[in-house]
């Protein structure tokens, strides 16, 4: 933990960056710890931007005496935000709000399309951090990057720090040769491999390449990574969805389209998680021989496996007719924003020509850092070292879902950074995403990579890869409470205390502005496999203004506004809800 002390705002509330009259309320009445309500109110005044990015915090000794508290009870929730995301640390310059939110929430609307700025969702209300498939930045190779960084600079003529070369630097393409060879048997020479802006960047120079070549369509999985839709589209050719199933993109339907591609991930297709099965492999590669079409590999997270041997890549079997394409956006960071293409030679000419005319080339003294760091090894060591704690923060989210959400069906858990997670249908993704942000989980609405969200299932995404295993399990535990409280309130299928399924319809819309008591009935846990619906009956209470119908009964909870005590009463605890 950096010195938060050195921190020099709000000490005595004067000169410093926090906001003097910040409200960060303590309810001591209240059965939650002090700890987890500090962490609450200070994630919420981030979301909300009232302490914008880059804003310091005060000391922690400064806090605790303020609001009365321990301060180890300030350090613990200063650390634990900074595990989060929401705050940075640094010997030297204290705690402040982190001064940009982990990616932006751009694949939907994107920039320009009345998304929020980068570090501010949408909806304000998780700060943008969107972090479903993101790796951890803590865990990025600072130093090891900087030396191999320190010794380009170093040794690189001067002629060449001029532009760099348009298909990549030569040694990268060779590094990667190698690489891609070895590690998911890709069969390329450094002549066929175009460097880019990260496989974002390939997605829309191959679409422009063969939109020249007279391509109107192209496939694209269903769901799947929808800006990839988005940037087919701004290159003025139609993106044709095809459904995935538990085998992966549905290639038997690829013979009824007019599509001269697809665009698909057969090692885990996003953000189901699907691998594509061995027979299909083959039907793909055959269809595009036949119907003289290609296919792009989007093979973007491959080397983050856990449970099986890697898939190999696609194009190894057929690289006439395979584009593979890959980036370090998963196995190192997304910051770099560095990506290649392996294509036959003919398309990696076109592709060359798109991309020149792009930007000219991908930034140069990266690329020669990334090759160095490949050749070096230290590639496989940074994934020696990232797997294997990815594996446990996998392991203890399953885990914890089994334990507090058994209702909940993930998928896609081989490998990646994300799990798919179906809900039950009746359970609104949009709330339960609501009261898991209260309690430092991210979970990102899933239809949005549908083609049309209509036929989303419930469904959400979170990305395990940024979260300590503590947070994630303590996180789902308490998300489990809140919807195990709400299934009180409005479900009925209940056994030792523990959710099993929520009711099949959507949410009872109460339609009032008044708190409810729960008459239990039968309500107690049941017996073990004892899932009969439990009879609760209802009753209105008056107290004009507050509205707890539906869905926001539930929300509300978890932000503090109403209690359920056991299985017996419902209180009205705490005052006012400061999400309002
Ligand atoms: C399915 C998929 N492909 C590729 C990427 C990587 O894109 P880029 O290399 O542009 O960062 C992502 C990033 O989230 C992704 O989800």
């Amino acid at each position: 933990m950096a010195d938060t002390e050195s921190n020099g705002a709000g000490g005595d509330g004067a000169g410093g960056e926090f906001p003097a009259d910040l409200l960060v309320e303590l309810d001591r009445s209240r059965p939650r710890g002090l700890r987890a309500q500090l962490e609450r109110g200070l994630r919420q005044a981030i979301a909300r931007g009232s302490l914008p990015p880059g804003t310091a915090l005060p000391p922690s000794r400064v806090l605790a005496a303020e609001l009365d508290v321990s301060r180890s009870l300030v350090v613990g929730a200063y650390e634990q935000l900074v595990i989060e995301g929401y705050l940075e640390a640094r010997q030297g310059s204290g705690t402040r709000v982190r001064a940009h939110g982990v990616g932006g929430d751009w694949t939907d609307g994107g920039p320009g399309q009345g998304s929020a700025p980068v570090g501010q969702g949408r909806t304000g209300r998780d700060g943008g951090l969107r972090r479903s498939g993101l790796p951890d930045p803590s865990l990025f190779p600072r130093s090891e990057w900087l030396r191999h960084y320190r010794d380009v600079l170093r040794e690189v003529p001067d002629d060449r720090l001029l532009y760099p070369a348009a298909r990549g630097e030569p040694e990268l393409r060779a590094a990667l040769a190698a690489y891609l060879g070895r590690v998911r048997g890709v069969r390329t020479t450094p002549e066929q491999i175009v460097i880019c802006g990260g496989f974002s960047q390939a997605v829309m120079l191959l679409s422009r390449a063969l939109g020249q070549r007279g391509v109107t369509r192209i496939a694209v999985e269903d769901p799947c990574f929808s800006l990839h839709r988005r940037i087919i589209r701004s290159a003025g050719l139609e993106p044709v969805p095809v459904p995935v199933d538990d085998q992966g993109l549905q290639t038997a339907r690829l013979a009824t389209l007019d599509v001269g591609a697809v665009l698909l991930a057969p090692a885990h297709s996003y953000p189901s998680g699907v691998v594509l099965s061995a027979d299909r492999r083959v039907q793909v590669l055959e269809w595009a021989r036949t119907a003289g079409a290609l296919v792009i590999e989007d093979d973007y997270d491959a080397e983050l496996r856990y449970d099986r041997l890697p898939v190999g890549a696609l194009q190894g079997l057929d690289p006439d007719h395979v584009i593979y394409g890959g980036t370090v956006s998963k196995v190192l960071s997304p910051v770099l924003r560095l990506g290649w293409i392996v294509a036959p030679p003919r398309l990696a000419d076109d592709f060359l020509r798109a991309k020149f005319l792009e930007d000219f080339a991908t930034e140069g003294l990266g690329q020669l850092t990334l090759a160095r760091f490949i050749d070096s090894g230290a590639l496989a060591r940074h994934l020696r070292r990232v797997r294997p704690i990815y594996r446990a923060r996998r392991d203890a989210l399953l885990a914890a879902l089994r334990t507090h959400l058994p209702a909940v069906r993930p998928s896609g858990e081989a490998a990646g950074l994300h799990l798919l997670l179906r809900l039950p249908a009746g359970l609104d993704p949009a709330m339960v995403s609501a009261v898991a942000a209260e309690h430092g989980i991210q979970l990102e609405e899933a239809a949005r990579y549908w083609a049309d969200r209509e036929t989303a299932p419930p469904a959400l995404l979170i990305g395990y890869g940024m979260q300590r295993e503590s947070a994630l399990v303590r996180g789902i535990e308490a998300l489990g409470e809140d919807l195990l409280q709400a299934a009180r309130l409005h479900g009925r299928v209940l056994s030792r205390g523990r959710l099993i399924s929520l009711i099949p319809e959507p949410w009872p819309e109460l339609g009032s502005h008044d708190p409810l008591v729960v008459h239990p009935g039968r309500l107690g846990g049941g017996e073990p496999g004892d899932r009969r619906p439990h009879d609760l009956r209802f009753q209105q209470v008056p107290q004009p203004g507050r509205d707890l119908g539906g869905h926001h009964a539930c929300a509300g909870r978890a932000a503090g506004q109403q209690h359920v005590h056991g299985d017996r009463r419902v209180a009205q605890v705490g005052g006012h809800d400061p999400g309002q």
